[in-house]
């Protein structure tokens, strides 16, 4: 493995592939027969797939400025997938060392992905309890001082820079006033930051949360399974806690599954679980406003992250 880029040459080189990131198109979604438009945010445009490639490159940048990065640094953090593959994406643009710990039910290809890219990957088995991960990456950099920790659940990074980036590209993408904005979340960053930058540009917008009903722990529910990758790892996060929140959408895991391969067919676009899901929560929050509101939602990442998973059994048996 390469160590860390230093000089101006390879810091150029790495910023070239960095500036991929972010400036994603936003897409109409006309649905007929109810005359319902969604406007939905390409997220799964980003070079290695997901939102998560803002939230990697602005901690690896903000942290490379620093000086935080020296030639023996590894990046560690705790995944369920996206940020993992992010995280190794952008490692290796700068040439970092880079190690993610990932819940051993995560997807095949998320796995194949981060090794692809040159990371080390941990499996733990989690029975269900993402904490376990992180409370091993702290274990583990405790012990370790070349380990640098992103700290996605905790960063105030992964707001401010949803918040200055991804609020503000939708804030100039969607013309007038926004309605609504409803997203799932993760560490919460995105829910927040965006809902910030658009309660105080439009402080009637309602800010939405999509939960898996099937863990709908805004709404007071236990952790339970769900099908929507990527969104409610079974805790409420804490940079949710002062995120605008005006309410919550619970989306059954076979609605999701239904909604994307529907994006699929009828859209073209291959996204995963969670935008179908963030599809669904969006188009009950815009049957509540109106037909003429202007409701904002997410395409978090791409299909092809999920052929191993129930969303694409029917594609398999040839359905
Ligand atoms: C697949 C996927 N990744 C990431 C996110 C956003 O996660 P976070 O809350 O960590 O910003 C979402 C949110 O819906 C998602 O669906």
């Amino acid at each position: 493995m390469s160590t860390s880029l230093s000089s101006p040459s390879d810091t150029a080189r790495a910023d070239a592939v960095l500036a991929l990131i972010g400036n994603t198109p936003m897409v109409p979604l006309r649905f007929d027969p109810e005359g319902l438009t969604l406007w939905a945010k390409c997220e799964f445009l980003n070079p290695s797939g997901s939102i998560k490639d803002r939230l990697a490159k602005t901690i690896l940048v903000d942290a490379r400025q620093r000086g935080l990065l020296r030639p023996d640094t590894i990046i560690l953090e705790c995944t369920s997938g996206n940020t993992g593959i992010a995280l190794s994406m952008v490692g290796a643009a700068m040439g970092c060392h880079v190690t993610i710990l990932m819940s051993s039910s995560a997807s095949e290809e998320r796995r194949l992905l981060i090794r692809r890219l040159g990371a080390e990957l941990v499996l733990f088995d989690s029975a269900g309890r993402y904490q376990t991960g992180i409370e091993m990456s702290r274990e583990m950099a405790a012990k370790d001082a070349r380990y640098f920790l992103p700290r996605q659940f905790e960063n105030p990074l992964n707001v401010e820079d949803h918040e200055h980036g991804t609020g503000q590209e939708i804030l100039r993408q969607v013309q007038g006033p926004i309605d609504a904005f409803v997203t799932g979340f993760g560490t919460g960053g995105t829910l927040a930051g965006c809902g910030k930058a658009i309660k105080h540009r439009w402080p009637q917008a309602r800010i939405v949360a999509m939960e898996p009903a099937e863990q709908a722990l805004l709404a007071g529910e236990c952790p339970c399974c769900h099908c929507i990758e990527g969104v409610a790892d079974g805790f409420v996060p804490a940079l949710l806690r002062d995120a605008p929140l005006d309410g919550e959408v619970k989306v059954r895991s076979a609605d999701a599954l239904a909604m994307t391969r529907r994006l699929h067919r009828e859209f073209g676009l291959l996204v995963g679980t969670s935008s179908g899901a963030n599809v669904v929560a969006a188009l009950q929050v815009c049957r509540e406003l109106g037909p003429d509101a202007r409701v904002v939602t997410l395409l978090c990442d791409r299909a092809e992250r999920y052929f191993s998973t129930s969303l694409f059994a029917d594609a398999v048996s040839g359905r």
